[in-house]
């Protein structure tokens, strides 16, 4: 193997182990101080400027938490800011985007039979996403509409449904789901960089001339922080759902993200009421449940992007000899899928999946049918190497019969 494939195969690792830690301190934060400020309780001998106080036990120590709603009468000397844990997720999200989706748009980005366009097209439109994505969220709160959180969140979500839909149009499933997670994260980041963080700079400057701090800065930084709070399980979601061709891959791929959206924001919703000591909203589980089962059910009504009424899925063929499964997985997927892979720009065989003898064909069989017959996300690019419709049909029958390796 060569030096330029092996240090490839570790940057790409060593980016996602950063960009996941870096996810998680985020997250983590986000998610302490929401549930902070939703378990502050008000008495009447809180300090002047104190909104609530919360009392913690974590690490053998109490905590007295106490939130100045606006700002303390007097600026403390140090001041912890969090951002980093923000700056860091997208700086290395970008960088995984760049690396994998940019740099092999072919494989990753591209479906052909789904829209025949140039790398340079693809990532111009992803750009181009990424921008808008975030210009037109903060136009819309800064908008009277930004007044009123459920119209806001209403329209939001047919938003994020029409894109879901129109991405769906233009890139591969996995190229879609990568697309509308990262906008998501984008807008989340942007939120912490010029909303957010600027606002508090802004408050603490008055305070340091020794005015009062105008508290609608505070009170939009705490908008975009509590819709920060409840987009982080889709956007989970949907980084983590490239080895789930099921979800990506299938028919209904756009609705799907729409339902977890519905999932995550429920889920969400459930926690949040529950930390402001109000009544636990046990309903939002119903909902949570219904969607997933939901999508359960419209990822098994067969491969996205299949002209006419051919689904593989249904097997024509009745019983099939291991050795055209072989000949068709050799053909059509061991250019990649081997220990020495002969694509161009693929140095290590993908995930690890090697297809190249009987032995690791049965191993991998339910991927196999799970990649290339229950959706078409196998081959890639949209089916770069043209496997056709009777072929998936052949590893249907097999897989269906049993998997059976002479
Ligand atoms: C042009 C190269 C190429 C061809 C041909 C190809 N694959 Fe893949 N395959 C990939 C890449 C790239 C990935 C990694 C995707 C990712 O990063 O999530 C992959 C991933 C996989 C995985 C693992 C998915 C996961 O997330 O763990 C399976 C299983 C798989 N392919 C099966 C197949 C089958 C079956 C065929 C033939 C029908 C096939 N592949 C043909 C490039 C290829």
């Amino acid at each position: 193997m060569t030096m330029s494939i092996i240090a490839g195969e570790w940057a790409n690792f060593l980016i996602r182990w950063v960009h996941v830690i870096a996810g998680i301190a985020w997250i983590g934060s986000s998610f302490y101080f929401v549930h902070l400020d939703l378990s502050l309780r008000k008495h009447d001998k809180l300090a002047a400027g104190v909104g609530g106080e919360a009392w913690q036990v974590h690490g053998g120590g109490f905590y007295n938490m106490v939130k100045y709603m606006v700002a303390p009468p007097h600026l403390p000397k140090e001041l912890t800011w969090f951002k980093w844990e923000a700056y860091a997720t997208w700086i290395s999200g970008m960088a995984m985007l760049i690396v994998m989706y940019y740099a092999q748009a072919d494989l990753y980005l591209i479906d052909r039979t789904v829209l025949d366009i140039s790398p340079a097209a693809a990532v111009a439109i992803s750009v181009a996403g990424l921008v808008l994505g975030w210009v037109v969220y903060d136009l819309m709160c800064k908008s009277p509409l930004g007044r009123n959180d459920a119209l806001l969140g209403a329209v939001g979500f047919a938003l994020l449904v029409a894109l879901s839909y129109g991405f769906t149009k233009v890139f591969s499933g996995r190229g879609a789901y990568i697309q509308i997670g990262a906008m998501i994260g984008t807008i989340m980041v942007a939120s912490v960089a010029m909303t957010i963080i600027p606002n508090q700079r802004k408050i603490v400057d008055s305070l340091l001339k020794g005015e009062t701090p105008d508290p609608r800065l505070g009170a939009a930084g705490k908008q975009r922080s509590v819709h920060n709070n409840y987009l982080t399980l889709p956007v989970v979601f949907l980084m983590i759902s490239n080895h789930y061709p099921l979800a990506f891959a299938s028919r209904w791929n756009w609705v799907i993200i729409a339902l977890v959206v519905v999932i995550g924001v429920s889920v969400r919703h459930f926690y949040n009421s529950r930390h402001a000591h109000k009544p636990s909203p046990w309903w939002t589980w119903a909902v949570a449940a219904a969607a997933m089962l939901a999508i359960i059910g419209l990822s098994a009504l067969g491969p996205a992007n299949v002209q006419g009424a051919a689904n593989a899925a249904t097997p024509v063929v009745q019983k099939v000899a291991f050795a055209d499964v072989q000949d068709i997985v050799i053909s059509r997927c061991s250019m990649c899928h081997a220990a020495e892979p002969g694509w161009d720009g693929i140095g290590v065989a993908p995930k690890g999946v090697m297809l190249d003898t009987p032995e690791r064909i049965k191993l991998h069989a339910t991927e196999i049918y799970l990649q290339s017959v229950a959706t078409h996300a196998m081959p890639p690019g949209g089916n770069l190497t043209e496997i056709s419709d009777d072929d998936r049909r052949v590893i249907a029958a097999w897989v269906e019969g049993g998997a059976h390796v002479p």
